[in-house]
Formats: structure tokens, sequence, C-alpha cells
């Protein structure tokens, strides 16, 4: 099958973020490759680590090819360190620029975090501090990997279980300004802020007021763990109630969102994660049946654009 679906993939069109608007999709990861093959659930995007697939060639990448010919694809980084003080890596922008070159995505993003430093590197995303520095420096790093790539890439906020003295600038402020001056777009994920959240004492609304309706281009969705003393970005789990009220909060500001079920670990069978997405997919459509039957929030500026 696979042969099959990859042997002409040099000329289907790609996929746009228009077309994945009001949609809902899932991560994909290599247990469930055959099963989507052969049942091709309808969802509207699937969402793969780049790192994954920068390899020459190989059975990944004719995956990769075949479920381009299914589905729109998003390519979710996890490697690129942009809030490190060492400069970007040029061989991993590389790898990166002749994926999404070879793939087209309807999305690409990367972590508002760093994953190592002086060439040493850890199997995580960490917090930067949020300061006019660092954000200078982000904001010079997400222009260099745009430049580079010669697309607008998203940024995501990532979950975190410490806090620097150092900041001043709170996580929404500085999210919104890399986005705001670099002209990237933000993937917000709803349970990292919900985490962040109640590890770090803050009301998880105020993040997402914060946040211009405009500057999202993808929502995140997963599970965390519980410990009792702080909640942990598992990936390994089913999306807690308390997500989905901040999840239809934030589409209900926001309007409908591209969404994701992100599943890392612990790995459901497909149906598990698909029931998920039939979740948000709910309450997407409701937000947009909301945003229909709302009254105009400005009717003076309607009334101008009509005329
Ligand atoms: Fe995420």
């Amino acid at each position: 099958m696979i042969e099959n679906l990859a042997s002409n993939m040099a000329t289907s069109p790609a996929f746009s973020v228009a077309d994945i608007a009001s949609s809902v999709g899932v991560g994909l990861r290599a247990p469930h490759y055959q099963a989507i093959l052969a049942q091709q659930p309808k969802l509207g995007f699937l969402e793969v680590h780049s790192e994954n697939f920068f390899g020459d060639g190989g059975q990944p990448l004719k995956y990769l090819h075949a479920f381009r010919e299914l589905y729109a694809l998003s390519l979710h980084g996890v490697g690129l360190s942009i809030g490190s003080v060492d400069a970007i890596n040029l061989n991993h922008l590389q790898k990166l620029k002749r994926l999404a070159d070879a793939i087209e995505p309807a999305l690409i993003s990367e972590h508002l975090c760093w994953v190592g430093v002086d060439g040493r590197f850890v199997n995580d995303l960490l917090p930067l501090p949020y300061t006019a520095e660092s954000l200078r420096h982000v904001i010079s790093h997400v222009t260099r990997v745009q430049d580079f790539l010669g697309r607008r890439i998203s940024i995501e906020n990532v979950s975190s279980y410490l806090e620097f003295v150092d900041s001043d600038i709170p996580e929404w402020a500085f999210i919104q300004e890399v986005a705001d001056r670099a002209g990237c777009g933000i993937l917000l994920d709803v349970n990292n802020i919900y985490v962040n959240a109640m590890n770090h004492d803050f009301d998880a609304k105020t993040y997402v007021d914060a946040i211009k309706p405009g500057s999202v281009t993808e929502i995140h969705l997963a599970g965390f763990q519980d410990t009792g003393e702080i909640l942990i970005d598992t990936h390994g789990t089913r999306v807690s109630n308390e997500v989905w009220a901040l999840y239809a909060y934030t589409l209900a500001r926001l309007g409908p969102v591209p969404s994701l079920i992100e599943w890392d670990s612990d790995l459901p069978p497909l149906d598990v994660l698909l029931d998920e997405a039939k979740h948000a997919d709910v309450i997407m459509q409701q937000a947009a049946a909301n945003l229909l039957s709302s009254p105009p929030r400005h009717p003076m500026q309607r009334r101008t654009h009509a005329a």
C-alpha cells in the first residue's frame, strides 16, 4: 500500500493553512501508521516531529509521502533550540528546509524553549527567562529561521516546572511580542497553559485573554499527570476536563483554529486518539456555530466595510 500511495507524490498539490481551518488532527506516531493508512479516518491534518524525517530517504520518508497524499501535514520541530544562546544550528536548519520543501506542509512549528547550550543537548524543552534581552534574542532567531526557510513558522508555548527570578515579562506577553515583532504565528498549547497556570499559580484565562486572535495558527491539546505537588505535561493520557473547558473558552475568544491531539507516551489504540479528536471537533463546531449566531461586535465597522 505504501509504495502505491507514495509513487505519485510529486504530482499532488500541497494543502494550505486554509484547507485545515476549523479542523482537528492528531499527532502521527509510527505504531499508528498502518491503521491510519488502512482506515483513512476523517481528520483535518496529521502532525509529525520534523526530526524523525531528516534522513536521506528510507521508510520514514516513504511513509510521510504516503500520508501526504491523504492528509494535510504539519511539521513540528523539537530540536531547533530557538531560545538557546548558541547560534541556530545550520545543519539542522538545512535538513528542516529540505524536508519542508519536499513535503510542503500546511504548518511548520517550533518551541519557545532551548534544548541545549555549548553543543550539549538535553532531551527536554527547557523554559526561558522572560526578559527584554531574551525577547530580542528569540525574535532574532525566529527571524533567522523564517528567512532561511522562506516560510512563516509558529512558536509553541512550553510547559514548565520552574520560573527564572530574572523574568519580568509575563509569558503570555512574551510570546505575543515574539509573534508581533518576528511576524511568526503562535501554536497555542492549551494543556501547557493549564499546566503552567497550576504550577506557577496564575489564571489560565489571563493567558488566553492576552493572545491576539489573528496570531494563533494552531492549538495543541494533550493530557497531563498530577503528582499531587505539580502537574507534569506527559502527553500520556486523555485531555482533562479542565483543559477541555479551557479549550472551549479559547475557541470562544479566538474563533475556530486548527487543533491537534498530541499523545506521545503510553500510546493508546488509534480509536482512543480518534475519540479525543471527535470531542475536540464537537467543541470546534460549537464555537463556529456560536460565532455565526452572535451579533457583530462593531456594527459601525461592519457597515463601513460593506459599503
Ligand atoms: Fe504541544
